[in-house]
């Protein structure tokens, strides 16, 4: 879910409604299944409803709202179906309090249970409803607003950001955070609370990152934060941040995704200039002299890890790729001659924080590789590197992935130079990378605009690579299945045979990524064997090879070493996934059931 917040000295130029809009807007990447607002002026106004950001704000009127202090929400349901009346803001009995949520409070069917006995009435089936009817219980007890808000949190056990406003206090937002993101934006005459940093960038640059555990309150002038029971103005805490607002929105391309692909050049260059060399040696250093390397992450961000995972071997190095939810298999083994490289574009998913955190605990060594300064992952490791991709707002991560990869790639590369051999050609590619990827963008998204067309009413494909090439294949399926809707299996090419090929028929789509250059001849003997069976074979080939001949569709790519190859052969499988999802009349930034960043587990 994403939640805002935003308290003004007086009523705002524009109505408030309209700017609760707009931050809708940005947040729906985090939930988009229903949308609500709270406003304050003279009382408390709510208008909610399920549907799309768009519609809900346009049935209920969002924009002719008007008030000094309101709430935002867009919602990913866990508890309770999508609808008018679970979604947030939720309300207590009087209708003075309103709060919006965004994770999830795993105690609240007993807490329920006691309010309903107190005569609380409840409307909803979430989760949610629980927070406010406490603080009003606790208001009613005599606590003033700030000291019932308290009271509540520590009732609460489980996820959240929560943000609530109380009509009889106006002018002020009351926050908490524990485990999901929350920042403070701080404006000239106003503040803000938002579950992230682009949706701030519209008002200010200058944020407050808020660590778990923590909680406080805004008023249009100050931020105030509890720490160790003792009320604090937050002010030296500020921080700027460079993005421009203009970075955030979709800068005229029909859809974020697409525009994030386009962007990967300037991504790629902005993190080859953002890594710092003594870091990565330091880094490599530890990874080098380590027992066991883990490569943690989620989603897209495993498979960066795995990019790696596939390399460290060459080095006599034991990598252990781990999908972050399945961290408990490895637990066993965590020890403090151990490194992990915890990988998350957010810093942000609670399956990989929770995997760094089990791992610090038994002295692993923890770096972080994320896309975001100040994330809870970042907070939490030994060390940070960042990627550099500026925000990513469509769910399907394209230029985060990129810009791990890249990433991974440098520190493997500093090893390899840190064990004496000559890197001046894998150094030389990388700083070749953006422009390659420019090129390859240029080049193949005709090719990858016919295809989608031919792959439009496929129920199927097949991704299929060997060694450093397989994690590309897994990207490259994982992209169509997301956004397409197109059931995709990526699977090891010589594995293929013991199994997959079962169902190649003619016309089966089956997709070979060729980017290691160890492993492409024997990938050529996989093609033959599902030609043999009817399949349209395709391929991602280094330009001016043979390669090219034994596929009926050939995507030509610029040639390039097994370390940075990952990043321009998945460009084309990322613009494939793009236009089919578009050809099939999706939306492929909205991907169905799925979230951009999940805080939940
Ligand atoms: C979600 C997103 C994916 C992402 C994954 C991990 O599933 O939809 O695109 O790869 O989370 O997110 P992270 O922020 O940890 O990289």
């Amino acid at each position: 879910c994403g939640i805002f917040g935003i308290v003004f000295a007086e009523r705002p130029r524009r109505p408030l409604g309209e700017i609760l809009r707009r931050s809708l807007e940005r947040l729906e990447y985090r939930g988009y299944d229903s949308a609500g607002v709270a406003v304050v002026d003279r009382g408390l106004v709510v208008r909610k409803d399920a549907g799309k950001v768009a519609e809900v704000a346009s049935r209920h009127g969002f924009d002719a709202l008007q008030g000094v202090a309101g709430l935002a929400h867009t919602r990913w349901a866990t508890h309770g179906a999508p609808n008018q009346i679970n979604a947030h803001p939720h309300t207590d009995c009087r209708g003075v309090l309103a709060v919006v949520h965004n994770g999830i409070i795993e105690n609240y069917a007993e807490l329920r249970e006691e309010l309903a006995k107190r005569g609380h009435i409840f409307r909803t089936e979430t989760d949610t409803e629980v927070f406010v009817h406490l603080v009003e219980e606790y208001k009613r007890q005599g606590l003033d607003t700030f000291s019932a808000f308290k009271k509540a949190l520590a009732r609460i056990k489980g996820a959240y950001a929560i943000a609530l406003i109380d009509a009889e206090n106006p002018q002020v937002i009351y926050f908490a955070r524990n485990l999901s993101p929350l920042i403070i934006g701080v404006g000239d005459g106003f503040n803000i609370v938002a579950s992230d940093i682009p949706t701030v960038l519209d008002h200010t640059r200058r944020v407050i990152a808020i660590k778990d555990g923590e909680y406080g309150y805004i008023t249009p002038t100050k931020v105030y934060i509890e720490l160790d029971g003792l009320l604090q103005d937050a002010a030296s805490r500020i921080e700027e941040i460079p993005w421009s607002a203009e970075m955030a929105t979709k800068g005229g391309y029909p859809h974020f995704m697409l525009k994030e692909i386009y962007e990967q050049p300037e991504s790629l260059a902005f993190t080859v200039a953002g890594l710092e060399p003594a870091q990565l040696e330091a880094v490599a250093n530890a990874v080098l002299s380590a027992r066991n390397v883990y490569l943690v992450g989620a989603g897209t961000s495993y498979h960066a890890g795995l990019t790696l995972a596939y390399l460290l071997p060459r080095l006599r190095i034991t990598a252990i790729p781990i999908i972050s939810s399945e961290y408990a298999i490895y637990e066993n083994l965590f020890d403090r001659d151990d490194v992990a490289i915890v990988v998350s574009q957010s810093g942000e998913t609670i399956d990989t924080i929770k995997a760094a955190r089990a791992m610090r605990e038994k002295g692993v060594r923890v770096v972080a590789v994320t896309n975001v300064v100040g994330s809870t992952l970042s907070r939490e490791s030994d060390a940070t590197i960042y990627t550099r991709a500026g925000p990513e707002i469509g769910v399907a991560a394209t230029k985060t992935f990129t810009t791990q990869v890249l990433t991974l790639g440098a520190l493997y590369v500093t090893a390899l130079s840190l064990l004496g051999y000559d890197v001046s050609q894998h150094v030389d590619e990388m700083k070749k990378v953006p422009d390659l990827a420019r090129k390859t963008i240029e080049n193949t998204a005709g090719t990858a605009k016919d295809l989608a067309r031919r792959l439009r009413n496929r129920p199927s494909a097949y991704y299929l690579g060997r060694g450093a090439a397989l994690p590309v294949a897994m990207e490259g399926a994982l992209k169509l299945k997301e956004v397409a809707y197109i059931h995709a299996e990526a699977y090891s090419a010589g594995e293929s045979k013991h199994g997959p090929i079962a169902l190649v028929e003619p016309g089966f789509p089956t997709l070979f990524v060729f980017s290691d250059p160890q492993t492409r001849e024997k990938t050529l003997s996989n093609v033959a064997e599902m030609k043999a069976r009817g399949a349209l074979t395709i391929g991602t080939v280094p330009a001016k090879s043979d390669y090219a001949k034994k596929l009926d569709v050939a995507i030509e790519v610029p040639e390039m070493g097994d370390v940075f190859a990952p990043i321009i052969h998945v460009i084309p499988l990322q613009m494939l996934a793009y236009f089919a999802a578009v050809e099939r009349g999706y939306d492929p930034d909205k991907p169905r059931n799925l979230a951009k960043t999940v805080t939940v587990e």
